[in-house]
């Protein structure tokens, strides 16, 4: 449980701090009071990124320096504290939990959330990388050996790539080493494909009954995952292998989870460019609330809901709809106006 938070310097944030209560807190203010800014601290202080822009911009302008510190009530921890020291070219971070220096992975999953922004919908009309980000944003907090291999992935997959890059541009002549990366590669990704492949396996089970009841019809919705690998080590080596001449071609890795997509269908047509907007809502709105059940059955800590002004958003049924779920683990939500419905939770105003 988050007790409360203290932010200073943080975007519109001078110094700020916060109590929330263990239920339900609304935070209500006008519009550019710096309402969203308090989440995307909580976003960021558990998720270890913001969820809209660069580490940078979130350090108040004309200031060099921020802190943030999370105070919790009964979690394993007491205490989460960052500060990010701005130089003209650098950016330096130091992350400390209970007094002691902490890598960034080992602060993701210890208070797992999830965030319910305005822009969601863009999980079912923007790109594949929304998805993939989804579907990473979720596993990484309750897969240390998911995180684990995301990590390794991408560390491997930028060694990849530059040297594919510097071989086409005839930098370099020594292609040895990319059967090493493909090699080295093999293991991360089939542990990525085991966890992606869980996470569908939920969805599927569990995203057309929470459809069904938002938008009150009877639909099937089909999940799938789109890879661009075999599953098995032995096949995803092979198939790197068979890929490598089109990958120095291009300069870059071509196939793997960083291209892999996830399909997302409504009654047997793909969702990208067929749904009405309302559909959109609420595919998303169901996608989500399948997020939270996940990260709720897969963590001893309950999560944290993070609602943000999407109660405008929703018509009443869909309003209420999320905010039942409201009640069944400590939420934060932000409104402009206190409307009837968020009258029983504990109100801040700033
Ligand atoms: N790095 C920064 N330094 C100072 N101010 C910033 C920084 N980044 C953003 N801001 C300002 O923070 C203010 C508050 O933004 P925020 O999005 O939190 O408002 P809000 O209360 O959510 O408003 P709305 O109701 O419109 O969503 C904005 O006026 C924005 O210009
Ligand atoms: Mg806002």
């Amino acid at each position: 449980m988050v007790k409360s938070i203290k932010l200073a310097n943080f975007r519109s944030h001078g110094y700020t701090e916060l109590d929330f209560s263990p239920n339900t807190t609304a935070i209500i203010g006008c519009n550019g009071a710096g309402k969203t800014n308090i989440l995307e601290a909580l976003y960021y202080a558990f998720i270890t990124k913001s969820f809209k822009s660069p580490q940078s911009s979130l350090v108040s302008r004309d200031m060099d320096f921020m802190k943030l510190n999370v105070e919790f009530g009964d979690n394993k921890i007491n205490n989460l504290e960052y500060r990010l020291k701005k130089s003209s070219s650098s950016i330096a971070r130091t992350i400390t939990i209970d007094g002691v220096k902490k890598q960034a992975s080992d602060v993701i999953g210890t208070q797992p959330i999830v965030i319910f922004i305005p822009d969601d919908t863009r999980i079912i009309t923007d790109g594949p990388q929304f998805r993939r980000n989804l579907v990473n944003g979720i596993i990484i907090q309750t897969s240390r050996e998911y995180l684990a291999a995301i990590n390794r992935y991408q560390k491997l997959l930028n060694q990849r790539n530059h040297l594919l890059y510097s071989l086409k541009n005839k930098r370099t002549t020594s292609k040895d080493q990319l059967f090493v990366y493909n090699l080295q590669m093999a293991e991360p990704i089939s542990v990525i494909y085991h966890y992606r492949d869980e996470l569908t396996q939920f969805l599927n089970q569990n995203i057309s009954q929470k459809y069904s009841s938002i938008s009150g019809g009877k639909d099937k919705i089909n999940i799938k995952q789109l890879s661009t690998l075999p599953k098995d080590k032995h096949g995803i080596l092979s198939s790197l292998e068979a890929h490598t001449s089109d990958d120095l071609a291009l300069g870059f890795t071509s196939k793997g989870p960083h291209k892999d997509e996830l399909a997302i269908g409504l009654n047997g047509f793909p969702s990208r460019d067929n749904l009405s907007r309302g559909e959109n809502r609420s595919l998303a709105l169901a996608i989500k609330l399948c997020e939270l059940e996940f990260i709720r059955s897969r963590n001893q800590t309950p999560p944290l809901l993070l609602l943000d002004d999407v109660l405008s958003e929703l018509d009443e049924s869909r309003q209420k709809h999320l905010l039942e779920q409201a009640t069944n683990q400590q939420t934060i939500l932000t409104t402009t106006a206190e409307t009837g419905n968020i009258g029983k939770y504990e109100i801040v105003r700033i």
